[in-house]
């Protein structure tokens, strides 16, 4: 019985040591002192709820992740505190979104928050998804954060084959790629409204190799009638969005 009782506690600790996830009311906490950080991304944290976003996705200090299609990197910030010193942050952003008069100001908005070098575990990464340039199955974990409906609302679907595929061969095996997205309604034009469909997403997911591990509720807001254009002054900022937990098998 002793001999149990000692094996179940040496268990617990185990366990307890292992599991190092964001703890929530810790990171919002963190988050909203860091001095560092930009008062433009704190003002944002109350619609993001980025803490509970990673928790919910299982981030842990150490770890190696990417944060897809980037642009001037908000989660790319929040990923590099919680992956920490320890961790490494692949900030990623296709090439395209770096030209042109929009993509001009997202480099100097990108300059601008690794300056000084002051996310030091953060490595950009400017590349297609079909040619990423990182080791197969080193990732462990990966978020997209409301920019698949660009990818998933494409006519001829390639770039959301592209994107899984690439993805999938980054992560590791028990892997997690988390996707937040605007809510869409099958009956609108999604497209034009800057949303993804949950079940398109999830679809393109399954399709390739990905199960569908949980779907986070944190950032629902049923007053966002989903026929709205995403920046619309009414709900830009609160849209009604659901938060996937993808895991490679
Ligand atoms: C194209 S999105 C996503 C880029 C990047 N992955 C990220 O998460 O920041 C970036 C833009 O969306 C805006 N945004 C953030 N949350 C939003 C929301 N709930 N509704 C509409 N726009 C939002 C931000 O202000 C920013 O201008």
């Amino acid at each position: 019985m002793k001999s149990l009782m000692t094996a179940l506690i040496i268990t617990l600790a185990f366990l307890t040591a292992s599991v190092q996830a964001v703890e929530v009311s810790e990171f919002t906490a963190a988050l909203a002192n860091a001095a560092t950080r930009p008062d433009a991304d704190k003002a944002r944290d109350e619609g993001r709820k980025p803490a509970e976003v990673l928790g919910f996705l299982g981030i842990e200090e150490g770890m190696s992740v990417m944060d897809v299609m980037a642009a001037a990197g908000y989660y790319t910030e929040v990923l590099s505190m919680a992956v920490g010193p320890t961790g490494k942050v692949y900030m990623h952003n296709m090439p395209a979104a770096l030209t042109g008069e929009r993509g001009s100001r997202t480099a100097q908005a990108i300059a601008e928050r690794l300056s000084g070098d002051r996310l030091a575990n953060v490595e950009r990464l400017e590349a297609e998804f079909g040619s990423l340039g990182i080791p197969t199955g080193s990732l462990d974990a990966a978020l997209i954060a409301l920019e698949i409906h660009e990818l998933i609302n494409a006519e001829d679907g390639q770039a959301t084959v592209e994107f899984f595929t690439a993805l999938h061969g980054a992560l590791k095996s028990g892997g997690v790629l988390g996707v937040i997205e605007h809510a869409g309604d099958a009956g609108n034009d999604n497209a034009a409204l800057h949303r993804g469909l949950e079940t398109d997403v999830v679809a393109a997911a399954q399709a390739a190799g990905f199960t569908v591990a949980d779907v986070s509720d944190v950032l629902r807001n049923p007053e966002d009638d989903l026929s709205k254009m995403v920046f619309d002054g009414s709900i830009r900022g609160k849209t009604d969005r659901y938060v996937l937990r993808l895991v490679k098998p």
